[in-house]
Formats: C-alpha cells, sequence, structure tokens
C-alpha cells in the first residue's frame, strides 16, 4: 500500500471548486432514468448519453475532479473509437469505479438489505486499476422505518464497507465509503439524524477494525433530511447545521474529504445544502458533492436521446457542475442559480 499515492488521489477527488459525478448507474437504474426520457435503454445510447457527458468540456474541467464509472462503461469505447475511460482522464477528471454488486435482502430481518461484492473483489479491483480506475465505490443502503434499521443490518453493511475499503487501499485505490441513509420515508430531521449518527459510528468503528487508513479514503453519506413525505420539511439552515453536528460526532478529522450523495434531493436543494455548510465553515474535512441525479437530472432531460440535443444538454450540465463547484466553497447565490448561461 502506498499511503501517499492514496492520500494524493483522495486530496484531488476532494478539491476546493470541485466534486465528483455520479454516473455509475447500473443498468437496471439507468433504465429508470432513460423511461423518465423516452429512450431505449441500449448498450449503445447508454455510451452516448455517457459521452455526452465526458465530452463536456466545461464542467469536466473546471467542477469535476473524478468521475464514478459502471463495469459496462469503463469497458466501452466513444464513436470515434477512443476509451471512455480516457475521456475521464483527457478531461483531467480522476476515474472511478463503482465495484459493489448491488443490496440482496437480508436474512430474518425483513425490509433490510446488505451489499454484496465482496467474493472475488480483490481480483476485480486489479483489472479496474489495470483499466484505469484509482478509486471506487460500494453503496450500502440503509432504510428507516417503523424498527428499522436494526442492529443487524447495521453492523452487517458497515463491516462490508469496511472489508471493501481495506481490499481497494491494499491496491492503492481510493475507496469511497458510502452508507446511505434513505430518503424514503415520513420519518423527521431529528430521527435521521439519530440513524445516521448510529450507522456512521458504527462504519467508522469497523473500518478501525479493519485497518483502513482514514487518510486514504472518502465518506460518501447522506445528508441529514427529514423523509420525503415527513409533513415538516426542515429549512435549508437547519439541514445544513444538523448535517454538521452529525458529522462532527463520527467523522476523524484524518478524513480528509466528504462528498454528499444526492439522494433524491431536487437539484437546488442539493446545491443550497451543501453550499450552506461550507458557509458555516470550521469542518476539519473538505465538503464537495458526488452527486448522480442532482447533476444529471437536467442534462438527462435536456438531451432526451436526440443528438440535436448534445449542445444544450452540455450546457445544462455545466451549469449543475458549476453551481455545485461554487457550492463547495461556500460561494454559491440564487442569482448564479437563475442567471441560466
Ligand atoms: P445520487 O446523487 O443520485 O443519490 O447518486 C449518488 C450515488 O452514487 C448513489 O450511489
Amino acid at each position: 500500500m502506498d499511503l501517499d499515492q492514496l492520500a494524493r488521489t483522495a486530496a484531488a477527488m476532494v478539491q476546493p471548486g470541485k466534486g465528483i459525478l455520479a454516473a455509475d448507474e447500473s443498468s437496471g437504474t439507468i433504465k429508470k432514468r432513460f423511461d423518465a426520457i423516452g429512450v431505449e435503454a441500449t448498450p449503445d445510447n447508454r455510451r452516448d448519453y455517457r459521452e455526452l457527458l465526458f465530452r463536456a468540456t466545461d464542467a469536466m474541467k473546471n467542477y469535476i475532479s473524478g468521475t464514478i464509472l459502471y463495469d459496462e462503461t469503463i469497458r466501452q469505447t466513444a464513436s470515434d473509437g477512443t476509451p471512455l475511460v480516457k475521456l475521464v482522464e483527457q478531461a483531467g477528471a480522476i476515474p472511478g469505479i463503482k465495484v459493489d454488486l448491488g443490496a440482496k435482502p437480508l436474512p430474518f430481518c425483513p425490509g433490510e438489505t446488505v451489499t454484496e461484492g465482496l467474493d472475488g473483489l480483490r481480483e476485480r479491483l486489479t483489472e479496474y486499476s489495470g483499466l484505469g480506475a484509482r478509486f471506487a465505490k460500494w453503496r450500502a443502503v440503509i432504510d428507516v422505518g417503523e424498527g428499522i434499521p436494526s442492529w443487524t443490518a447495521v453492523t452487517a453493511n458497515a463491516h462490508a464497507l469496511a472489508r471493501y475499503a481495506a481490499l481497494c487501499q491494499e491496491q492503492d485505490v481510493v475507496p469511497i465509503v458510502e452508507p446511505e441513509v434513505l430518503m424514503d420515508g415520513a420519518h423527521d430531521l431529528d430521527r435521521c439524524a439519530t440513524v445516521t449518527e448510529f450507522v456512521l459510528k458504527t462504519v467508522f468503528r469497523e473500518l478501525y477494525e479493519q485497518r483502513v487508513v482514514l487518510e486514504g479514503m472518502v465518506l460518501k453519506p447522506n445528508m441529514v433530511i427529514a423523509g420525503k413525505t415527513s409533513s415538516r420539511q426542515a429549512s435549508v439552515d437547519e439541514v445544513a447545521e444538523k448535517t454538521l453536528m452529525v458529522l462532527k460526532r463520527c467523522v476523524p478529522s484524518a478524513v480528509p474529504g466528504i462528498a454528499f450523495l444526492s439522494g433524491g434531493q431536487s437539484d437546488e436543494e442539493a446545491t443550497a445544502h451543501l453550499d450552506a455548510m461550507n458557509r458555516i465553515g470550521g469542518a476539519p474535512w473538505r465538503l464537495t458533492f458526488s452527486y448522480g441525479r442532482a447533476l444529471q437530472a437536467a442534462p438527462q432531460k435536456a438531451w432526451s436521446g436526440k443528438p440535436d440535443n448534445v449542445a444544450v444538454a452540455r450546457r445544462a450540465f455545466s451549469h449543475r457542475a458549476r453551481m455545485n463547484g461554487l457550492a463547495s466553497m461556500g460561494q454559491w447565490t440564487k442569482e448564479l442559480e437563475e442567471r441560466v448561461a
């Protein structure tokens, strides 16, 4: 393990003004996104769409530090024969790879899942590293409901995250550790705070037990937010304050950066929340984004599968990337948001 290299990569992933593009939707998830814009989910359409993003030079060069790819994407070539992973590198962003194999039902824990994919992971990491991946991602999913999450599900998921992170670091691949407490449900902000604190404390205990070096990882958590159907939605400032409070209780300052997931927030909410946290300041880690939906919803809609729409889709992507880049420094404003490029 080369700790200097891991720390350098992790620092580059969370550098000021930039964040991570999560373009690692599995074939099932991207089908859902394509269904919504009336595009057939074929390998070529997935390729064309991702090529559109990776060739959006303004967004990629200026606001995107790294891009998470999916297994299919890291092997695909652009229409002119250039590997897609090279397009990401040429744009100045670091290529990464989703390595988990998805959340599967956890026995004896109704309504809960554990993320699978540890078997054979060392060999898959070797291959991905050879293809150009310098960081990886593993997502654990924690549902909030009556009587859940259970201790069983949280510890099983935290253990798998830590095993994955250690295997990554063994091969000088920076692990993005993503324990996502879902926004689904009617729970309030405080319940999300309690669950998130329990999850993060458990994750860091397991990381310690598996000897993961905190300087060489990036945490990708949910923000502390009320459930989607909660009757009391919190203000931007409440979300920012509660999220920082929970993170400070749980995340050692040796971790170089925290790159949030958007998790179903609207584009503007995801940006406003990140901005508010950076305006409060005083955090020991860099706070940035690793958004999937909150970066891609606008370009996907603008594109809608039509080659004629590529330029406008790229502009929509650039705008979102720029707004989030500003938010990562606490410099976003509503006025800039509305002044469409
Ligand atoms: P969202 O920002 O859409 O939640 O996606 C981020 C991600 O990578 C989920 O694993």
